[in-house]
């Protein structure tokens, strides 16, 4: 190749670099290589250097360098523009367009009353205290004064994880309050709200486990009076301002003496309607005067202190106020069947 033809061919090379232009970073890529490449335009054109006259050499290394950095300088320049290009203002989101959000929930109607009650209870200085599921013998039945032939220690009404020692599902949140006495002595004002289970066949009423929530409060002269406003107080609050209260004798093991509370059919205000059978009066709880034998055998002293306790089961006063049919509907969870309790309680 003869002088002129070499000098030709590096400005020739300055030409096709002045002029490159792309926006695709392949195409830029290929372009590096086919120019900058270890066998690239410009190291062919430095082989070359070698070629030309010594008076010329100064002349064409300079025109081959600035092949060099013109190639250089314009990949750089091409590739901060690809890069910043996603920038550019139609990528910008649609900040008028509507906020893709996000459904709420609802809560369960079990959550709703359980909460609900809670509040009621924290209001008259009740704390919450949760305790386990599976119990001993001593905590869910024999603390509580339950007897050894009692019917409710039957195989066909609780479940037993191991007989000998017992380990069972607690029946009822009344080993909550058994517990915490161990632990604690008086003043105690506790709502003990929990899952139990009983071994009943499940049914459109009844099923195998279901809710409870416990109230025990020990004090020095706590008497049948301050169950009976405790209890009114709760039913005004829960129910409505102008509910009224019934209680009638019962029995539980663990108190004495016991009643079983009643109030006035929030569904029909005492009207009469299918929910309280057209009595006016729906069933709410069990509660009674804490027997002295389960403060002792809890290690309180029942000279110097008494008691009372409550329980209450959860689902069948939520299903009366919702109009629920079937207690299986609160334990299978269907999407459906809940979205109808977001308005809440
Ligand atoms: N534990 C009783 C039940 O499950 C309810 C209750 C609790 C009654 C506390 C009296 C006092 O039926």
């Amino acid at each position: 190749m003869d002088n002129t033809n070499i000098f030709e061919l590096a400005k020739d090379l300055l030409q096709q670099v002045e002029e490159f232009a792309t926006n695709n970073t392949a195409e830029l890529e290929k372009f590096r290589i086919a120019y900058l490449g270890s066998n690239g335009k410009v190291k062919q054109l430095f082989e070359q250097f070698k070629s030309v006259p010594n008076e010329r050499k100064k002349e064409f290394g300079q025109i081959a360098n600035q092949v060099k950095q013109t190639a250089e300088a314009k990949i750089e320049q091409i590739k901060t523009q690809l890069e910043t290009a996603t920038d550019t203002p139609t990528d910008i989101p649609d900040l008028t367009a509507p906020a893709l959000t996000q459904p709420l929930g609802s809560r369960h109607p079990v959550s709703l009353f359980l909460r609900r009650a809670i509040d009621v209870f924290r209001g008259m200085g009740f704390a919450v205290v949760a305790d386990r599921e599976i119990e001993d013998d001593w905590h869910n039945f024999t603390a509580l004064n339950t007897p050894d032939d009692h019917p409710s220690r039957d195989m066909q009404d609780t479940f037993y994880i191991q007989t000998n020692p017992a380990v069972l599902l607690r029946t009822h949140t009344s080993p909550v309050q058994a517990r915490h006495m161990e632990k604690n002595q008086p003043p105690i004002r506790i709502v003990a709200p929990g899952r139990v289970y009983r071994n009943e066949t499940v049914s459109a009423r009844s099923h195998c486990q279901f809710h409870q929530i416990e109230g025990l409060y020990v004090g020095e002269n706590v008497s049948l009076a301050d169950l009976k406003q405790t209890l009114l107080v709760f039913a005004r609050q829960m129910f409505s301002k102008d509910v009224e209260i019934c209680l009638r004798p019962s029995f539980f093991p663990f108190t004495e003496p016991s009643l079983e509370a009643d109030v006035t059919c929030f569904i029909c205000q005492a009207k009469g309607c299918p929910v309280c059978k057209y009595s006016g009066w729906v069933e709410i709880l069990g509660a009674g005067m804490v027997d002295p034998n389960v403060l002792e055998n809890c290690g309180i002293d029942s000279k110097k202190y008494t008691g009372f306790a409550f329980g209450m089961g959860i689902e069948r006063t939520t299903m009366q106020l919702y109009g629920i049919k079937d207690i299986r509907l609160l334990f299978e969870n269907d999407v459906r069947f809940l979205r109808q309790f977001s308005g809440g309680l």
